[in-house]
């Protein structure tokens, strides 16, 4: 067997997403973007929050929709991401499915959320 590891070859970057409602900040998310050779570009979503005060009236699945078409216009194949097993519903109503453990996966190329 003649195994290679090429590290390095395909850069990561790390962006933080902003959200506003009316002009007030009510929460953010920091995605990692990275090119993976059977996924395309894919976006890993560390973190996604709304602020404490404002849950629970649609405001997430609302930042969650506006993120995703960003995202899919910046040309991103697939966004993954591990939830913390509280919010596992929140993250299947927004389209996601499992991949392997917890971690959970959603093609959007093409198409529209
Ligand atoms: C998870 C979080 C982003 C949801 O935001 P939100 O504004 O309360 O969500 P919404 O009101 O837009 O809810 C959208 C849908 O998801 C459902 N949902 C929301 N939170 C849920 C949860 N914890 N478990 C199951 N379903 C949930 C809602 O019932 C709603 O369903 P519906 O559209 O069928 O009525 C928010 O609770 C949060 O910031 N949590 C703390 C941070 C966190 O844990 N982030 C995730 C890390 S992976």
């Amino acid at each position: 067997m003649a195994t290679k590891a090429a590290v390095g070859k395909h850069a990561a970057t790390t962006r933080v997403c902003e959200f506003y409602d009316t002009g007030k900040w009510i929460g953010q998310s920091i995605i990692r973007i990275y090119r993976s050779i059977p996924d395309g570009t894919v976006a890993h979503v560390q973190y996604f929050q709304i602020e404490f005060s404002k849950r629970g009236r649609g405001l997430g699945r609302k930042c969650y929709t506006e993120m995703e078409q960003t995202l899919r216009n910046e040309g991103v194949d697939m966004i993954e991401l591990m939830p913390i097993d509280s919010v596992l519903g929140f993250w299947e109503k927004m389209g996601y499915n499992t991949r392997c453990g917890k971690m959970l996966e959603k093609y959007i190329k093409g198409v529209t959320s």
